[in-house]
């Protein structure tokens, strides 16, 4: 009832690219469904193929990415939202840690899919970062909230961020394009 009264609010046009229209300069992309089997906690050894994010596009290394931020939606805890969020964070040295969002019933105390993949990464001693790929339910590209971005913020500006949407598709964007002017750990030596 509420969607629909939502739907007719905000009508969206199909097909699948609309949110692109608030993205300037997004590059578009498909993923094929079960490319790759992966495990759960899989850490894919560094290859060349990580190499750089133009290298990312349509290889292998993107597609185990993408397949597994939708594995990590799979293990959304999110019984007040009821909208899982998955993400797969790509290190320098070509590991993936993934995550999903963790709620609470004291709700301020959830957590993000986004910072859960970076809290893991950095607590296992990682803090060098390539891309993010970020999968929900939501028929639009997920987007990161402003507190993720500040937080993926604090490990440099120039990695990629890939916005998938169920049907496959995706839009990458550099985290300083999400997150211009911003403030960092740079800046406290300015003082
Ligand atoms: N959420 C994420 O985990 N990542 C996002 O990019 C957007 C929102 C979570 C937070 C909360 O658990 C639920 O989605 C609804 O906001």
């Amino acid at each position: 009832m509420r969607k629909q009264a939502q739907k007719e609010l905000n009508p969206r046009p199909d097909p699948d690219t609309s949110g692109l229209g608030m993205m300037p300069g997004a590059r578009v992309g498909r993923y094929p469904d079960g490319v790759l089997q992966s495990g759960k906690y899989l850490t894919t050894p560094a290859s060349p193929g990580w190499a750089g994010s133009a290298g990312m596009e349509g290889s292998e290394c993107l597609q185990l990415l993408l397949q597994r931020c939708r594995e990590a939606k799979d293990c959304a805890y999110c019984p007040y939202s009821r909208f899982p969020v998955g993400a797969a964070l790509l290190t320098a040295g070509g590991e993936i840690f993934s995550g999903c969002n963790v709620e609470n019933a004291c709700h301020s105390m959830g957590v993000c899919a986004e910072r859960t993949a970076i809290l893991k990464a950095i607590s296992e001693g990682h803090t060098s970062f390539r891309a993010m790929a970020i999968a929900s339910d939501m028929s639009d590209f997920i987007v990161p909230c402003g507190a993720c971005r500040q937080v993926m913020r604090e490990f440099g500006t120039d990695w990629d961020l890939y916005l998938t949407k169920p049907d496959g598709t995706y839009i990458v964007k550099k985290l300083h394009e999400l997150l211009p002017l911003s403030f960092g750990p740079e800046d406290l030596q300015k003082a």
